[in-house]
């Protein structure tokens, strides 16, 4: 870690204080954020001995190179009971750092974090938003609140590709595991790929939706055009005129499905996001309490028994809520094909249209090309849009499937007996 120099007073030079990238640690607060209790690697790496840490705000190892955007999003997840996953750069007592990912969430009495050693290519992307969100909140008039700071991280991060921040905070956990599984040399975790896979899968969906909508808003104003050059060619009331006129009427329709089908990839988006947040969550929790049973307690003042039956619960409701997402997942996409489906029998309604107004202008004189040009851009559309649908189809394929391959592999499983749980996923 040979980053930053964190100065204070315009001095001191904060050095990275290592930990070895298997170790996980844990700390719990009460609900103000007081520490209640912590494992012996947040002990030792912090650099403050349990008295100091135990009843401390935990503020008491905040960096000052940390934005405020970020703990004002912690707070804010967690005060409406909702997890959070940020990556988080701490002080030591000595004047050192450390960066961590945690994942933070609620539990009886008050929240959990438990800690990784972050190594993704996504974190050294963190490092220089987070210098950029804090400098700015250090040059600001005293006026910028650290809501608007974390508005301005919130548009940074979709800048980045992340539709928001759950979907971020998804990703970066998921990262995060696969990079200290790769560097631990243990195998591939095959579900966080099927999850991360299937989150790439309904991001692509919500794109063709998206276009979808767009190409629909698009020739909205064809009908009409359709309807004023046959004005100029035929009697009031003639075949194109009736033609374009229900042609308009099933292009209305069928906006009202695009405009669904990106409603249904914006909550799909958002499910998938919080199902992979839980599903690496979950798995964090497995490791993270293994290793807490496997620590050393002789010198912690901690009620070890107590800690380990809190951390299993928590670790069987992480699981509960991942396949919980699951299932809604799966849900969803029956769903949508239902939709989809209509949606077909209403474009198959607008191609027969579409044919038989070729048909029909055939007979009219279109000595400007008039009718020539639109039709063209009838055709261009269609084809368009089957080809959009055809790919939404095999997208929404490939989700259901790999979400039932999970599911069959979750029901497969043996529950354990608690507390000794291995039963997260
Ligand atoms: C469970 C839990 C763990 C936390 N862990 C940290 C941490 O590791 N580092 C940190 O700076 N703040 C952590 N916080 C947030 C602090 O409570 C506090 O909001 C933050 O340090 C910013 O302090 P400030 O608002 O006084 O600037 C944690 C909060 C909770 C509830």
């Amino acid at each position: 870690m040979a980053e930053d120099t964190a100065t204070r007073s315009g001095t001191a030079i904060a050095r990275g204080s290592e930990f070895h990238i298997s170790e996980l640690f844990f700390s719990r607060t009460d609900t103000r954020g007081v520490i209640a209790s912590g494992n012996a690697v947040f002990q030792r790496i912090s650099g403050f001995t349990y008295d100091e840490l135990l009843n401390a705000p935990h503020k008491i190892v905040r960096h000052p190179d940390m934005p405020k955007a970020v703990f004002w999003l912690l707070w804010h997840r967690l005060q409406k009971g909702e997890p959070i996953g940020a990556y988080v750069k701490n002080r030591t007592k000595s004047g050192g750092y450390y960066w961590v990912f945690a994942v933070v969430m609620p539990i009886t009495g008050g929240y959990l974090s438990v800690r990784l050693k972050p190594t993704s290519k996504l974190f050294e992307r963190v490092q220089g938003l987070y210098k950029e969100l804090r400098t700015k909140e250090l040059e600001a008039p005293a006026d910028y609140s650290p809501e608007n700071s974390a508005q301005e991280m919130n548009a940074a991060i979709k800048a980045l590709g992340y539709p928001n921040y759950v979907a971020f905070m998804a990703a970066g956990l998921t990262a995060e595991l696969m990079s200290r599984d790769k560097i631990g040399a243990k195998p591939v975790d095959d579900r966080l790929q099927a999850f991360d896979a299937m989150s790439k899968a309904v991001g692509d969906i919500f794109d063709e939706a998206n276009a979808l909508y767009a190409d629909f808003r698009r020739i909205e104003q064809i009908p009409v055009n359709l309807r004023l050059q046959a004005s100029r060619c035929e009697a009031s009331g003639g075949p194109v005129s009736v033609i374009s006129a229900n042609y308009s009427n099933l292009a209305r329709e069928a906006l009202a499905f695009a405009s669904r089908f990106t409603d249904f990839g914006q909550r799909v988006l958002d499910e998938i996001s919080l199902g992979l947040f839980m599903m690496g969550s979950a798995r964090l929790q497995r490791e993270m309490n293994r290793a807490f049973e496997a620590e050393d307690h002789g010198a912690s003042p901690i009620d070890h028994q107590r800690e380990m039956a809190l951390l299993a619960g928590h670790m069987q409701r992480c699981g509960d809520m991942a396949r919980s997402t699951v299932g809604r997942i799966l849900e969803q996409c029956e769903r949508f094909i239902d939709d989809s489906r209509r949606m077909r029998r209403f474009v198959g309604g607008l191609d027969v249209t579409r044919v038989t107004c070729r048909i029909e202008t055939g007979w009219l004189p279109d000595a400007d090309g008039g009718f020539h040009d639109i039709i063209d851009k009838l055709d261009a559309f269609h084809e368009d849009v089957e080809r959009r649908m055809k790919r939404i189809d095999s997208l929404n394929d490939n989700i259901i499937e790999r979400t039932n391959a999970l599911l069959n592999r979750s029901a497969s499983r043996k529950p354990a007996a608690a507390p000794k749980a291995t039963a997260a996923e």
